[in-house]
C-alpha cells in the first residue's frame, strides 16, 4: 500500500510533489512525508494525517530544491506516527529514502547493520541505512543492486542522495513508474502520480533500476547494463473535482455508473473489440474457468459464475487471498483475475500461481498499464476512470457490465437496451426515498441483506459497504440461508434488506420468514416495494438493486458525517499480503 512521488527537473520538487500526493492518498492516508535535497542538505518535512491535513502545517509546497521524494503512507508494519512516517534518512544525513511494501528480513538486514540508530519502527528505515554503509564500501549504484539482491518481500524505493542531487528507483513486486517530461523526470507508485505533467511513462519490471540525474534518466537491470525501453503514452480517464451537489467522490461516481457503462460500452464496440473476442476465445476453449478477487472484485467474480455457467462454461469463483487452497488448476484452466486497482497483492500472487500449473491468465482490471494487466495473457480494461472514494463502486458496475458482455458474446441472456438511461432516471426518482430509508435505519447495529441467485453477490457487495462507508454491521446472505440459524437474530425492526427481481417468489417466502418476527422488511423490487424500479430482467436488476444499495450506504454515512471517501483503516490499494 502507500504511494511513493518523486521529481527531477529545474521545477521546485516540492510542488509536483504535492500535487502528486493529492493524486496518491487514495493508497494510504495515515501520514505524508516529503524531501527535499536543498543547498544546506536534506529538508525533511513529515507529519500524521492525509496530505490535505497537514500540507498548509507543514508547508510541504514550499521547500527549496528540484530534486525530492514524498509519500503517503497506510500503516502495515509500525504504529502511525511521525517517526514511522517516510522519508526515513541514514545516520550521515546524506539519504532519504520511501518505501512501499513489505521488507521481509528487514531483522537480518538490520543485524548487518551494527552501530546505526533507527529512529523508527518500521521494516523500510533498513533501507536508508544500509544503502549508507554499503555505498562507502562500493558506491551508491552498487548498494542499490546489493540492497536488490539481498531483500526479501516486496518494495518499490526511490532513494534521495542529497550529496550528488540524484535520485535512484528500483523495484520488486510492488509497482512503480517513470513519467517522462522534457528535461524532467517524475516516479510515481503509479501513473495518477504524474498525470498532472505527462503522458509519457516507462513502467519498470522487478529488479530493474533507474538513476535519476539532471532532469535525466537510466534504466538498468540488475546487473548493472543499460536497458532501452519503449515509452507508453497513456490515456487517462482521471477525476477532477468532487459535484458540486455533494462533497464527496463516492457520490460523484455513484452519478457516474451510466456514463462509465457507456464509455466501457463504446470501446468493447472499437478499440477492445479484439481484446472481446481474444477473451472470449480463451473461455470458451479451455475446461474450467476460474474467477478470482478480493472484496468487491470477488463479488463481481461470484456475479461471473452465473453468467458464465449460463453458457455452458465451467466456471467457479474463489477470492484471491484464499487461492492457494483451491486444487484445480492445470493447463485446461483459464483464470480471470478480476482488479480495479489491478496491483491487488492476493490477486497478484493467484496470478503467479496459476501460471506455475500452467493456466492461460486473461484479466479484468481498471487502471491503465497495471501489473495484473502486464502479468496476463489477454486483458479487457473497464474504462470506468479513475476512481478516487477508497470505496468501489463505478469500478464494480463495469466489472459486471463487462462478465455480462462476455457471456452475451458466448450466446447468454441480453441485458435489456439502454442499462445506463435506465439508471440515470433511477437514480433521479428514487434519490429521496433512499435518503429518507437511511434516516430511518442510521441507528441501526446490524442490517441483513438478502438476495437469491444472482442477487445474492449483490446482497453480499451491498453489505461490505455499510460496513466500509456507513459503519454499520451487516451481512448479505442468501435468503434461503436465514432459517438456518441467522434468523435467531431478528428481533422487531431489524432491517433486512431483500432484493427481490420480478418472479423470484422463494425469496418472497423468506421475507415473509422475517415479517413473522416483525422484523422491519425493506422491499427493493420492481413488483413491491417503496422504489419506482422499471422491470428489466434479472440482469438489469442486478444493476439496479446494486445501485439504490450504493446510494443508500452514501447517505447513511453521510447523515453520520463520515469521512466517506477515506473510511478508517482502509486504502484503495492493498499490496500487502
Ligand atoms: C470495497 C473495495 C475493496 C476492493 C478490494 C480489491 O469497496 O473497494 O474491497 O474491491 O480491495 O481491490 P482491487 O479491485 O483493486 O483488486
Amino acid at each position: 500500500m502507500c504511494g511513493i512521488t518523486s521529481y527531477c527537473g529545474d521545477r521546485k520538487a516540492s510542488e509536483v510533489i504535492e500535487v502528486s500526493l493529492k493524486r496518491l492518498d487514495y493508497r494510504g492516508y495515515d501520514s505524508v512525508g516529503v524531501a527535499v535535497s536543498s543547498e544546506s542538505g536534506l529538508d525533511v518535512r513529515k507529519g500524521i494525517g492525509g496530505i490535505d491535513e497537514i500540507d498548509e502545517e507543514l508547508g510541504l509546497g514550499n521547500m527549496e530544491g528540484g530534486v525530492g521524494i514524498g509519500h503517503t503512507r497506510w500503516a502495515t508494519h509500525g504504529k502511525v506516527s511521525e517517526e514511522n512516517a517516510h522519508p526515513h534518512i541514514s545516520c550521515d544525513g546524506r539519504f532519504a529514502i520511501v518505501h512501499n511494501g513489505i521488507i521481509e528480513n528487514w531483522d537480518n538486514l538490520k543485524e548487518e547493520l551494527d552501530g546505526c540508530s533507527f529512529r523508527s519502527g518500521t521494516d523500510s528505515e533498513v533501507i536508508a541505512h544500509y544503502i549508507e554503509r554499503k555505498a562507502r564500501e562500493s558506491g551508491v549504484e552498487d548498494a542499490v543492486r546489493e540492497f536488490m539482491a539481498e531483500a526479501e518481500g516486496s518494495f518499490a524505493v526511490v532513494l534521495l542522495d542529497s550529496e550528488k542531487d540524484m535520485l535512484f528507483a528500483f523495484k520488486k513486486g510492488s509497482p512503480l513508474a517513470l513519467g517522462i517530461g522534457e528535461e524532467e523526470v517524475f516516479v510515481g507508485s503509479d501513473a495518477y502520480a504524474f498525470c498532472t505533467y505527462t503522458d509519457k511513462a516507462i513502467f519498470l519490471c522487478d529488479h530493474e533500476y533507474a538513476v535519476l540525474k539532471n532532469g535525466e534518466y537510466v534504466l538498468r537491470d540488475a546487473e548493472g547494463r543499460t536497458l532501452e525501453r519503449k515509452i507508453k503514452r497513456i490515456n487517462y480517464d482521471y477525476t477532477q473535482d468532487v459535484d458540486s451537489r455533494s462533497d464527496h467522490y463516492m457520490y460523484k461516481e455513484i452519478m457516474e455508473i451510466p456514463e462509465a457503462i457507456e464509455r466501457l460500452d463504446g470501446s468493447l464496440k472499437l478499440e477492445q473489440k479484439h481484446r472481446l473476442e481474444e477473451f472470449q476465445n480463451k473461455l470458451k476453449n479451455k475446461d474450467r474457468v476460474v474467477l478470482t478477487g478480493s472484496g468487491t472484485s470477488y463479488h463481481a467474480a461470484l456475479l461471473g459464475i452465473y453468467f458464465l455457467q449460463e453458457v455452458g462454461v465451467e466456471a467457479h469463483a474463489t477470492v484471491a487471498s484464499e487461492f492457494k487452497n483451491y486444487g484445480r488448476i492445470d493447463e485446461n484452466t483459464v483464470l480471470v483475475p478480476i482488479s480495479q486497482s489491478g496491483e491487488t497483492k492476493d490477486v497478484l500472487e493467484a496470478i503467479d500461481y496459476c501460471r506455475k500449473m500452467g493456466a492461460e491468465i486473461a484479466s479484468i482490471t481498471n487502471v491503465p498499464h497495471s501489473t495484473v494487466e502486464r502479468k496476463s495473457d489477454a486483458n479487457i480494461r473497464i474504462r470506468a476512470g479513475q476512481e478516487i472514494c477508497v470505496a468501489a463502486t463505478k469500478t464494480f458496475t463495469n466489472q459486471l457490465y463487462l462478465l455480462m458482455k462476455l457471456a452475451e458474446g458466448l450466446g447468454g441472456t441480453k441485458l435489456g437496451k439502454n442499462i445506463s438511461d435506465t439508471i440515470r432516471r433511477l437514480l433521479d426518482s428514487n434519490e429521496e426515498k433512499i435518503k429518507d430509508l437511511a434516516v430511518e435505519i442510521e441507528g441501526k447495529k446490524d442490517i441483513y441483506i438478502i438476495g437469491k441467485g444472482e442477487t445474492y453477490p449483490v446482497a453480499m457487495e451491498i453489505a461490505l459497504k455499510l460496513k466500509e462507508i456507513s459503519y454499520i454491521h451487516a451481512e448479505g446472505m442468501m435468503g434461503g440461508e436465514l432459517k438456518h440459524g441467522t434468523l435467531a437474530l431478528v428481533e422487531e425492526g431489524t432491517p433486512v434488506i431483500s432484493l427481490i427481481p420480478n418472479g423470484s417468489s422463494e425469496i418472497v417466502s423468506n421475507v415473509r420468514e422475517v415479517e413473522a418476527r416483525k422484523g422491519n422488511t425493506i422491499k427493493i423490487s420492481p413488483s413491491c416495494g417503496r422504489f419506482n424500479i422499471p422491470e428489466t430482467g434479472t440482469k438489469g436488476f442486478v444493476f439496479l438493486s446494486t445501485v439504490l444499495g450504493f446510494l443508500l450506504t452514501y447517505w447513511i454515512a453521510s447523515n453520520k458525517g463520515l469521512p466517506i471517501d477515506k473510511p478508517r483503516n482502509l486504502a484503495k490499494c492493498v499490496t500487502t499480503k
